[in-house]
């Protein structure tokens, strides 16, 4: 296979589970953010809007409120300096007809496309990140004090990592996929 950077990049990135307290730089976090905001999404809806949390008082007072209780399992995000919250609203109609039609839910594969770029942009930069969803839901929006119709869909750790866990298995090249055949 030839050389490729972004290969090395994605092949490098890992979910980090354990932060060195370290703030991480605005600079850093405007980066990813830019490259989230330029993600691509059905009709061109955008139907997301990321909130960060890097104020240490709100932020650990978010963490206790979205991981008490059966989400503890997910309590060592806390530790990561800042937390983002991927929120997605109700989208555009098109898109919302679009998912009628083709049963597919475009709205969580515009939030998802926009949080990987925001996790691999953080990546290049050095940062570990891990994607978090199993958090409380309900109890975040009430912290953040969102409105109707809007939602936390996943949470992202952001921080410099204690230590990088080895690669988890993949699928073989074979079984991921094919050419001309299914
Ligand atoms: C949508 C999504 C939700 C995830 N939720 C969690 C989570 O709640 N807790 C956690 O520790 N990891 C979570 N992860 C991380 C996965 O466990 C991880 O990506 C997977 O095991 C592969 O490991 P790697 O990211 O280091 O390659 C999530 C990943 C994705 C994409």
């Amino acid at each position: 296979m030839p050389e490729s950077r972004f290969l090395q990049l994605a092949a490098a990135r890992r979910s980090v589970r354990k932060y060195r307290p370290d703030p991480v730089e605005r600079e850093k976090l405007d980066v990813c953010l830019e490259a989230a905001r330029l993600a691509p999404s059905a009709c061109n809806a955008q139907p997301c809007r990321f909130v960060v949390l890097d104020e240490p008082a709100l932020k650990n007072k978010f963490c206790e409120a979205v991981f008490s209780g059966v989400y503890s399992a997910c309590k060592f995000a806390a530790a990561a300096p800042v937390i983002v919250a991927v929120i997605s609203d109700t989208g555009k109609l098109t898109a919302w007809l679009g998912n009628q039609v083709q049963d597919t839910n475009f709205r969580l594969i515009d939030v998802g496309i926009a949080a990987e770029h925001f996790v691999l942009a953080a990546a290049d930069q050095g940062l570990g990140t891990c994607w978090i969803g199993w958090f409380g839901q309900r109890a975040g929006a009430k912290a953040l004090g969102l409105p109707r119709g809007k939602k936390i869909q996943v949470l992202i750790a952001v921080g410099y990592p204690e230590t990088v866990p080895p690669p988890r298995p993949r699928k073989t090249k074979e079984e991921f996929c094919s050419y001309n055949k299914p």
